[in-house]
């Protein structure tokens, strides 16, 4: 750390506070001399460094204690600024992807050779992203560096939408948390490779594979996305194969149809020292103290904006040891982020509620 210990700064998401600018100024001067900042981000905060840097960037593996061959994103104030880094020429999926830029949404392309090796963890490709948020994207343009970003939680942990989640993880850790307040999305950005001639979307998020295809024609969608990986298969995406977003408490999914997922809850409130995850359609089966409310089962994007804070609530839910979770009933949509994160937190543990009732 450069700082003595870490200083939150509160700035308004549309940066028309007294003193905003001032106090991004002054992360960014931090960013500049070598230390890290967490930021808010439209999909979740991130822990910041120069990616140019690469002490700066070694510095984040320390911090989160992230594996040292999980490559990093690189964040951008505006799109045009990828092709410094990035080889942009003849793609055309690119260039149909840039005009929608600032996204919730990660490209990967081949690297050119000034981004260090330690961002993409030796590999040839490198990860861009223009975030949506205001502050996100002021305080990279005010640094004047592309930024190294991962999430800011210690590694293994759910994401943080929170500036208080980003303190629980990285108080100490960091220079600077900048304190913008929830983040939209809730899950991380969308990261689709464009290497190949077909696109591959290798993690689901805010900007869904129907709008990839919309845009793009046939994208596929990586084995890794809904299935574990098997023990020694190479990871597209080196950060699918770790074990993720989980909180102490044991996450289980429940699946099945509606009728059999509630009487599969209802007999395992009484039974079990659990704490439920699901729908405000389906809340009165559970007494108040054991339930985290998603929303409602016909909005999923609520249930992936909460997702993260709910899997860190659940630890915080006295004398449970687990929590089931229900499901979207299908993975259209933000609904296959959904999945995808939430089979990583339970580690593929699912109960079927058909099976039980019959
Ligand atoms: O929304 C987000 O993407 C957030 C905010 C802070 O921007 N960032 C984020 O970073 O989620 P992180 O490090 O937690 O996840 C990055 C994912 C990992 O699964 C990593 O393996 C993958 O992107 N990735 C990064 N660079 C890559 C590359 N060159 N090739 C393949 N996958 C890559
Ligand atoms: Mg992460």
């Amino acid at each position: 750390m450069l700082l003595q210990k870490t200083e939150v700064l509160k700035v308004g998401r549309d940066l028309s506070g007294k003193g905003d600018i001032e106090k991004l100024s002054f992360a960014a001067d931090i960013l500049r001399r070598g230390g890290l900042v967490a930021f808010p981000t439209e999909t979740v905060y991130g822990l910041g460094a120069n990616a140019l840097d690469e002490r700066a960037v070694e510095s984040i593996f320390r911090a989160k204690g992230r594996p040292q061959d999980n490559p990093l994103i690189v964040h951008f104030s505006k799109a045009d600024d990828i092709a410094e880094y990035a080889h942009t020429e003849n793609n055309v999926f690119f260039d149909i992807l840039k005009q929608q830029m600032p996204a919730p949404l990660t490209v990967i392309l081949p690297k050119k050779q000034n981004v260090p090796s330690v961002v993409t963890a030796g590999l040839d490709n490198v990860a861009s992203r223009v975030p949506t948020s205001l502050i996100a994207r002021k305080l990279i343009e005010l640094a004047g560096v592309p930024v190294a970003a991962p999430s800011a939680n210690l590694s293994g942990k759910p994401s943080p939408t929170t500036a208080y989640h980003v303190i629980c993880d990285m108080e100490n850790r960091a220079d600077v948390i900048i304190d913008g307040g929830e983040c939209d999305v809730g899950v991380e950005s969308t990261v689709v490779t464009l290497c190949g001639k077909v696109p591959m979307l290798l993690r689901p998020g805010g900007f869904t594979h129907e709008r990839l295809e919309e845009l793009l024609g046939k994208v596929d969608i990586s084995d890794a996305v809904l299935s574990a990986l098997k023990d020694g298969e190479k990871a597209q995406s080196p950060g699918m194969k770790y074990k993720h977003y989980s909180p102490d408490t044991k996450v289980i999914l429940v699946k099945g149809n509606e009728e059999n997922v509630r009487a599969f809850l209802e007999k395992k409130i009484i039974s079990e020292p659990c704490g439920v995850i699901c729908y405000d359609e389906d809340t009165d089966i559970v007494e108040n103290g054991r339930v985290i409310r998603m929303g409602s089962r016909s909005h999923s994007e609520d249930y992936a904006e909460r997702l993260f804070a709910a899997l860190r609530l659940s630890d915080s839910i006295k004398n449970i040891d687990r929590v089931y979770a229900v499901l979207p009933f299908d993975t259209s949509g933000i609904s296959l982020a959904i999945y995808n994160r939430m089979l990583r937190a339970a580690a593929f543990n699912i109960a079927d509620a058909d099976a039980e009732n019959k």
